[in-house]
C-alpha cells in the first residue's frame, strides 16, 4: 500500500507532544510491514537537517494562495534505521521560528503557513509521482488536504483512488480562522463557506471540524476518546460534527516504541534493567535523588512524577489547592518535568520554594530527563482533566513506574485500579475529576508504598503488558484497508 502521512509533527525531526511520537512509530511500522510509506513535515527552522542526513532536493514549485504564489522548496531524507521516507516542505518566511507552531499567543499566521504546507502536499506527490492508496492526516493543521484534494485534485489520476483518514489526536485545539483569509489562500469560492458548511463553525473557518467532516474515515487515538467526544463535556463544540460522522469514527488506542521506550535498551539511562533487575531502577532514583540534592535521610520516600505539559488539560486545577496540604506531610518527594501556563509554572515554583527538600523541579523540555526521570520514579502522575490517550501513562508502565491517574479517554483504557485482595490491576485509578479523589489517590499510593510485596506485584503487572506501536499500526492498516474496500 502506498501511504501518505501529513503531520506538523513527526519525530525525531520536530517534537511538540505524544503526536510526534505516534506519527513516527506509524511510518517506521508501516515501512517495516513492507508497505511503501511517505510522510511529510513543514522544514522548521529547529530541525537540524544535517543531523538526520535530510538533503535538499531539486525539486520546487509555486504554491497558489490566492493573491500570492508561494515558493515551495523540498528536503528529503529517510527515518533514521527505516526505509520510511520523509519530506519537509520549506518556505523562506513561514517555518522560519523556532517552534513548531507559531507563538502559542500569537499565532494568527498558522492559517496561512499550514494552508500552505496542505497545498504543497498534493504537489509535492505530483513533482515525486507517488500515487497515494491512503492519506492519513494528523490533527488540525493538514486538515485541509481533504477538501484540497476532492475540489481541485479531482481529475488528477494520482489521486483518483485515494482514501482519506482523519486522526484527531486532540479536539482542544482547533485551529479557527478568519473565513476570507481562509478562503481566500485556499482558494475555495467565498459562497463554499457558508452557516452550516463542512468548513464553518460559529462563524469561523475551523480546520478540525473540516477534517471531521471531509475524512472518508475518522480514527480517535482511544476507544474511550470516541466515545467521550459525543459529549458537551469532551467534544469542545464539535459534537455535532462528530455525531454526524459515528459510522465512520473508530478509537485505535496508541502505542509505544519500544526501541525507545524501554529500560533494557534506553539510552539515556546510566544503566538498563529489565523486570528481574528491579534493584537497578531502585539504584537509579537513588542516583537521582542525590543529583537533585534531596537529604539522604528523606530517600526513602516514594517518588512521584509529573511529566507533562503543564496546562489544565493535564489536571494542574484539582492539584493547585492540594498540593502543598500534601506535601506539608512529609510522605514523598514530588518531582515535575514540565513547562506550560505560567500560573501553573508559579504554582509550582511556589511549592518547590516552600518544601525545598521534597520537591525537584524542571520547568523545561527535555528527551533525555523525561527518560531518566520515569526511569528513577516509583509513581507518575497524571490527574488528567481529558486525555485523548496519553502516552506517558504507557511508557511508565514498561518502566515500572506506577501510574496514579484520572480515569479518562486513553488513561481510562491502559491503567486499571489495583485491588490488593486481588492481586490485579497496574496502576492507581480515580473516577472523578476532582481534588478531594486525587488527594485520596496519593494517600493511596503512599501507603501502597510501604508494602514492598505489593508495590512488586503491581510493578509486574504493568511490566508483562504489551502496548507495543505494531498494534496500533497494525489496526490502522485494517482500517486503510477497509476504506479502500469500499471505494471498489
Ligand atoms: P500530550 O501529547 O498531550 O502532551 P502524551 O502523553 O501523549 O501527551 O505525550 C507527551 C509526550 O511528550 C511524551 O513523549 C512525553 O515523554 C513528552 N514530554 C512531555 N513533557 C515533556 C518534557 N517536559 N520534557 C520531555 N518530554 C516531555
Ligand atoms: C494529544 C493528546 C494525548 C495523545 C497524543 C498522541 O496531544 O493530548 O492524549 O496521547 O495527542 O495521540
Amino acid at each position: 500500500m502506498n501511504i501518505l502521512l501529513a503531520a506538523a509533527e513527526i519525530n525525531p525531526f520536530a517534537k511538540g507532544g505524544g503526536m510526534a511520537d505516534v506519527t513516527s512509530y506509524l511510518c517506521i511500522e508501516w515501512a517495516e510491514m513492507g508497505h511503501d510509506v511517505v510522510a511529510v513535515l513543514p522544514s522548521y527552522k529547529a530541525i537540524d537537517k544535517s543531523a538526520y542526513g535530510l538533503v535538499e532536493t531539486e525539486i520546487s514549485f509555486d504554491v497558489s494562495m490566492g493573491f500570492s504564489k508561494e515558493k515551495a522548496v523540498v528536503y528529503r531524507g529517510t527515518f533514521p534505521n527505516s526505509s520510511a521516507k520523509i519530506y519537509l516542505i520549506g518556505h523562506e518566511e513561514f517555518f522560519d521560528e523556532e517552534y513548531v507552531y507559531g507563538d502559542r499567543n500569537e499565532d494568527e499566521d498558522d492559517d496561512r503557513r499550514f494552508i500552505f504546507f496542505n497545498k504543497a502536499i498534493p504537489e509535492l506527490c505530483k513533482a515525486i509521482n507517488f500515487k497515494p492508496d491512503i492519506l492519513n492526516c494528523h490533527d488540525y493543521h493538514t486538515s485541509f488536504v481533504m477538501p484540497i484534494l476532492k475540489t481541485q485534485y479531482q481529475s488528477e489520476p494520482l489521486f483518483e483512488r485515494t482514501g482519506t483518514i482523519f486522526t484527531i489526536h486532540n479536539l482542544s485545539y482547533q485551529g479557527i480562522y478568519d473565513k476570507y483569509r481562509v478562503m481566500d489562500f485556499t482558494e475555495m469560492k467565498h459562497k463554499e463557506f457558508e452557516v452550516g458548511s463542512w468548513f464553518e463553525h460559529e462563524g469561523k473557518v475551523n480546520f478540525m471540524k473540516t477534517g471531521i467532516m471531509y475524512a472518508d474515515r475518522i480514527i480517535t487515538v482511544s476507544p474511550t476518546y470516541a466515545e467521550e467526544i459525543k459529549e458537551p463535556y469532551y467534544s469542545e463544540g464539535m459534537q455535532d460534527a462528530i455525531n454526524s460522522r459515528l459510522r465512520d469514527i473508530t478509537g485505535v488506542l496508541n502505542g509505544v516504541n519500544y526501541r525507545i521506550w524501554d529500560p533494557k535498551i534506553d539510552i539515556f539511562l546510566s544503566k538498563n534493567y529489565n523486570s528481574e533487575s528491579l534493584e537497578i531502577k531502585e539504584q537509579l532514583k537513588l542516583e537521582y535523588l542525590e543529583e537533585s540534592k534531596i537529604p539522604s535521610k528523606k530517600h526513602h520516600l516514594p517518588l512521584i512524577s509529573f511529566v507533562n505539559r503543564l496546562t489544565e488539560q493535564k489536571g494542574l486545577d484539582i492539584i493547585e489547592n492540594k498540593i502543598n496540604k500534601l506535601l506539608s506531610t512529609n510522605k514523598f518527594i514530588l518531582a515535575v518535568l514540565g513547562e506550560g501556563q505560567e500560573k501553573y509554572e508559579d504554582l509550582i515554583i511556589e511549592a518547590k520554594n516552600q518544601f525545598p527538600n521534597n520537591v525537584i523541579l524542571h520547568l523545561k523540555y527535555d528527551e533525555g530527563e523525561a527518560h531518566r526521570l520515569i526511569a528513577a520514579s516509583d509513581f507518575l502522575l497524571m490527574p488528567s482533566k481529558f486525555e485523548p490517550c496519553g502516552l506517558t501513562q504507557m511508557y511508565a508502565l514498561k518502566y515500572g513506574t506506577i501510574p496514579i491517574v484520572r480515569s479518562t479517554g486513553g488513561l481510562a483504557d491502559t491503567i486499571t485500579n489495583y485491588i490488593s485482595e486481588k492481586g490485579i490491576g497496574n496502576g492507581i485509578s480515580f473516577p472523578h475529576y476532582n481534588r478531594d479523589e486525587f488527594e485520596a489517590a496519593i494517600r493511596k499510593a503512599v501507603d501502597l508504598y510501604k508494602s514492598k510485596e505489593h508495590i512488586e506485584i503491581i510493578r509486574r503487572n504493568g511490566m508483562e503488558e504489551n502496548h507495543s506501536s505494531k498494534r496500533c499500526a497494525k489496526k490502522y492498516i485494517e482500517i486503510f484497508k477497509e476504506v479502500l474496500d469500499n471505494k471498489d
